[in-house]
């Protein structure tokens, strides 16, 4: 079965739809930035996952016109830097100045951790201490940075407002102050760390999940995997299709990222696997396979339980 029998977009809490296969942006190089996401839009991707950390937005926004499609058939999402939690509306503002746009689709709270600014560090936007670990503020309550996602959201400069990377001890904990709930939750998914418990509670509150490094990050080391092999062959697709599609076919939105022709077009494929291969692969975890893959050097503990 094709992409024709499964959902092309899913619908968030507040009504916007959403495409459910995204690109990811992240280390994508800024020489081929811009020709690799006008290829992608060209065909057929509608969903850009986007940071203002990743710098590359400039690159993103030419590619965006670059391509032809319309600004409106296309969802961009952005996400606030831990630096920028202060003034969340400062911090969208330079994504849309970079991006050459005037609204984001979807807008999300990077980490939730802030930094502590010092114009002094040899890189600003990741203040060191002297001892090398971040500048991270550790009194700083992430009810304000959401108040700041409220404004944005209701000045109408994002269509919708969501989180990265937010358990849910730290949802539960936001939920005592916001008004507005998360549309989104991005946060690192594969069959090796499928967060079946996060998915449930997400679904429970109306909270889309989002799968960053559905392959496994940088170098894909996910779809070296036997089981991952053996489920594509046993369907005549290629591995990053089924890692892709598990996703599609679970109710969350991949972003896989690639600069590659090939790997593009390969990417957009996504099929309806058959309920034994997603149970085996709702179960590899379980089975001794669970890692998490992604894993920034801030000292924080971000709540997750990653053995479920
Ligand atoms: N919110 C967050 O904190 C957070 C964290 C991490 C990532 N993200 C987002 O999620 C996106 C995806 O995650 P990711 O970039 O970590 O990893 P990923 O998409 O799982 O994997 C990307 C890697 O896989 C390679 N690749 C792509 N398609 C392939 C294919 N069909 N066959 C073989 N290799 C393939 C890419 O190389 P080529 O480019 O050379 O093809 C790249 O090395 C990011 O780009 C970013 O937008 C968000």
């Amino acid at each position: 079965m094709t992409l024709d029998a499964l959902p092309t977009t899913f619908e968030l809490n507040n009504g916007v739809r959403i495409p459910t296969v995204g690109l990811g942006t992240w280390q994508a190089p800024l020489n081929v930035t811009r020709e690799a996401v006008a290829f992608a839009l060209q065909q057929g991707y509608r969903l850009l996952d986007c940071a203002y950390i990743y710098l590359n937005e400039r690159e993103v926004g030419e590619g965006i016109r670059l391509s032809g499609v319309p600004r409106e058939d296309i969802f961009v999402t952005s996400k606030v830097w831990n630096l920028h939690q202060d003034d969340v509306g400062a911090g969208l503002g330079r994504t849309l100045d970079n991006l050459g746009l005037d609204y984001v689709d979807l807008y999300l709270v990077h980490w939730p951790i802030r930094f502590f600014p010092d114009p002094t560090a040899a890189n600003p936007l990741r203040p060191l201490n002297p001892d090398g670990t971040y500048k991270v503020d550790r009194s700083w309550d992430q009810a304000r940075t959401w108040a700041g996602m409220e404004a944005v959201y209701a000045a109408g400069k994002a269509r919708a407002i969501g989180v990265c990377n937010w358990s849910i001890p730290y949802l539960e904990e936001l939920a005592k102050s916001w008004k507005v709930v998360p549309a989104v939750n991005q946060v690192e998914n594969h069959p090796f760390l499928p967060q079946h418990a996060l998915k449930a509670y997400c679904d429970d509150r109306g909270i889309l999940l989002e799968a960053y490094s559905p392959l496994g990050g940088p170098g894909a080391p996910v779809l070296q995997d036997d089981d991952i092999v053996a489920v594509a062959k046993r369907n005549g697709v290629s591995a990053a299709c089924v890692l892709i599609s598990y996703q599609v076919n679970r109710g969350i939105v991949p972003l896989p990222k690639s600069v590659s022709h090939e790997r593009l077009v390969q990417n957009l494929q996504v099929v309806r696997l058959p309920p034994g291969d997603m149970a085996l692969l709702d179960g590899l975890a379980a089975r001794g396979k669970a890692q998490r893959l992604n894993k920034p050097p801030f000292c924080w503990d971000l709540g997750f339980d990653d053995w479920d």
